[in-house]
């Protein structure tokens, strides 16, 4: 199979571990395994007995139980637990695709959800998210996109990285599209229950039919990603067994102790959305604040979910405005360009407790290279 380099993944190779400030994160702040295990009086003692054989292939029982309280209607052995997202987003793509498919990908977006298509043989259609629409999708747009050997609509709400968050209403419309056209909708749902008003939540996809896959994971709205826990949920039998089987050249099953720590992340899940919401709502006012004082040099659609924002900068070149704001003020931020933007769009992360700080420096920087 050949995949291309995965842009932002070797940008972050370059910078996460030796920036001062990256205020372009998707994830949520992180938090110490004892600080997780705290979070139940007896979770630290059985941390200790985890036993460090292998694990159950499709997840352990007791993690499936957990992710499955997520959704309405999914039972726990709807539950395919992977290694992060991106091993759930390669092993759906190369089961379920073959060479001469179509999709149809919701873009810009993350690498691997048209890449991994792509490596699969698939023919792969955008549909754009613009910014001069709220980074809204347009339904017309998908009906003229379908082609006849289309298989699948792929979409991401709430959004990396725009934090855009779908109306019901298409959400509803999308579905209804891709059951009339007998597609598979994969909904990458990596951040949801991350929306600012929960009221906006949307229902997963694998509630709403066979024809929808749920991915899943403990690292962005819950702040775990080092666990490398993920997951698909759908009642699709066939989809989940071929996945199953294809897992097994992979990873056969997941790290214990990551699924023991999951599990008592994702029993605290409420825990740790409220703490991260917080945090995002605090950044969001700072950020507010930042770019109504800076109204000649970015731009921007404000994100209803999730913790990334998707700006503009009005004057100058975003590759070389982040290149030399990292290098001049060790503030990492990242250029559209990693999502083949060519709109002077950059990536702000919002879920990091110190970005009050590294939003200083920023300033601090844009005033003395004004
Ligand atoms: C939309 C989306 N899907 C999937 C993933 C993969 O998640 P993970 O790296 O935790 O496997 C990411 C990570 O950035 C993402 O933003």
């Amino acid at each position: 199979m050949n995949l291309p380099p995965f842009k932002l993944e070797r940008f972050f190779a370059k910078y996460e571990f030796n920036t001062e400030f990256l205020l372009c994160s998707s994830d949520c702040e992180a938090m110490s395994i004892a600080d997780l295990l705290a979070l139940e009086p007896d979770a630290a003692q059985k941390f200790q007995q985890v036993w460090l054989g292998y694990t159950e292939s499709q997840g352990s029982p007791a993690l499936q139980r957990e992710i499955s309280k997520l959704y309405e209607t999914i039972q726990p052995d709807d539950i395919l637990v992977h290694t992060g997202a991106e091993e759930a987003i390669f092993i759906f793509m190369n089961t379920m695709f073959q060479n001469g498919d179509h999709v149809i990908v919701h873009l810009p977006g993350y690498q691997s959800l048209t890449e991994v298509a792509r490596g699969a043989g698939c023919d792969v259609s955008p549909w754009l998210a613009r910014e001069e629409n709220n980074w809204a999708l347009d339904l017309d747009e998908l009906r003229h996109l379908a082609r006849s050997n289309t298989k699948a609509i792929v979409i991401n709400t709430p959004h990396n990285p725009t934090g855009y968050l779908m109306s019901r209403a298409d959400y509803e419309a999308v579905h209804k599209f891709a059951q009339e056209k007998n597609l598979l909708l994969f909904s990458d749902e990596v951040y949801r229950e991350s929306e600012y008003d929960a009221a906006e939540r949307l229902p997963p996809a694998c509630d709403l039919g066979e024809h929808a896959i749920s991915l899943g994971v403990t690292s962005k709205t819950y702040g775990l990603a080092g666990l490398r826990i993920g997951w698909i949920a759908t009642k699709n039998k066939k989809i989940y067994d071929n996945m199953a089987s294809l897992k097994d050249y992979t990873t056969i099953c997941n790290s214990a102790p990551s699924e023991f720590l999951a599990e008592v992340g994702m029993r605290n899940r409420q825990k740790l959305v409220q703490r991260n919401l917080d945090i995002i709502k605090h950044n969001l006012m700072v950020i507010d604040n930042l770019f109504a004082h800076h109204t000649n040099l970015f731009s921007w659609v404000r994100p209803k979910a999730g913790s990334m924002g998707f700006p503009r900068l009005l004057k100058g070149n975003i590759e070389d405005f982040c290149d030399d704001l990292v290098r001049k003020a060790g503030v990492l931020l990242l250029p559209g360009s990693m999502y083949d933007d060519s709109h002077n769009h950059f990536r702000l992360g919002l879920g990091r407790k110190n970005l009050p700080q590294a939003v200083e420096r920023l300033e601090d920087y844009l005033s003395k290279n004004k």
